[in-house]
């Protein structure tokens, strides 16, 4: 199954493409992680990303578009993937279209997570994660069990990215708002959109999740 986590930031995309990962075995496709990724090793794409990803504005379609299409070619994306992050434009939507085509494979499912966007503002500045294996917490929503200690792997390092300060955050749902929610339309009337409740507490966000894929599922 290959289906879009869709929704501004903060939405929630990454916290459930985790979860979904897990429960079904698919990967996690993250253009942002990957392109922080890219930043860290300062390679020539992290070198143009820097910038445009500290000003929370949306890096170029041809360099998220051309990172997409290799990692998809991957073997461990054969059983199906989450793409969490992408596509953020039309082009990138229509880009995913002839990539997927051209690969013999198709979008089964399209996930839209609505959220306020007051709660994002909450979302985005309280949240950091475990400096070691990357598990995300939350200052108020999501704390450790046992206070500066990962639940995932007992690291006591912990990070916040230099995008989730409150300026950049509304610059970024700035963006979303032109660039991303267009989607929306497009995906609804390809027929593939499903939309769930991103307000609900992490657990039911999951439920409502778990179940549009078993409806996909049951209907493919
Ligand atoms: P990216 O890394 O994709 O960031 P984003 O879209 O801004 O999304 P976030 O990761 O901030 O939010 P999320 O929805 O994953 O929320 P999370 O689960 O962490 O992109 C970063 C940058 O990279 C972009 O600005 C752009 O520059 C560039 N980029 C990336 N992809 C690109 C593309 N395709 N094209 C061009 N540029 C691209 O949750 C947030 C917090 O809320 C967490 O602390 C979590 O614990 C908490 N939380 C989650 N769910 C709930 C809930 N139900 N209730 C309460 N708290 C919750």
């Amino acid at each position: 199954m290959n289906l879009i986590l869709l929704g501004p930031p903060g939405a929630g995309k990454g916290t459930q493409a985790k979860r979904i990962e897990e429960s079904r075995g698919l990967v996690q496709l993250s253009t942002g992680d990957m392109l922080r990724a890219a930043v860290a090793a300062g390679t020539e794409i992290g070198k143009r990303a820097k910038e445009v990803m500290e000003r929370g504005e949306l890096v170029s379609d041809d360099i998220v578009i051309g990172i997409i299409s290799e990692r998809i070619d991957q073997p461990d994306c054969a059983r199906g993937f989450i793409l969490d992050g992408f596509p953020r434009t039309l082009a990138q939507a229509a880009a995913l279209d002839d990539l997927l085509a051209a690969k013999g494979r198709t979008l089964d499912v399209v996930i839209e997570m609505k959220v306020d966007d007051e709660a994002l503002i909450e979302r985005i500045t309280g949240r950091f994660t475990c400096a070691e294996c990357g598990e995300g917490y939350h200052d108020t929503f999501k704390r450790p069990q046992v206070e500066g200690k990962c639940d995932k792997c007992g690291s006591t390092e912990f990070s916040r990215r230099a995008d989730d300060n409150a300026e950049t955050v509304r610059a970024r749902l700035m963006a979303y708002y032109r660039e991303t929610a267009p989607l929306i339309g497009y995906y609804f009337c390809k027929g593939t959109l499903r939309s769930i409740d991103g307000m609900a507490d992490i657990d039911d966000v999951t439920r409502q999740i778990e179940e549009v894929l078993t409806d996909i599922a049951r209907a493919a």
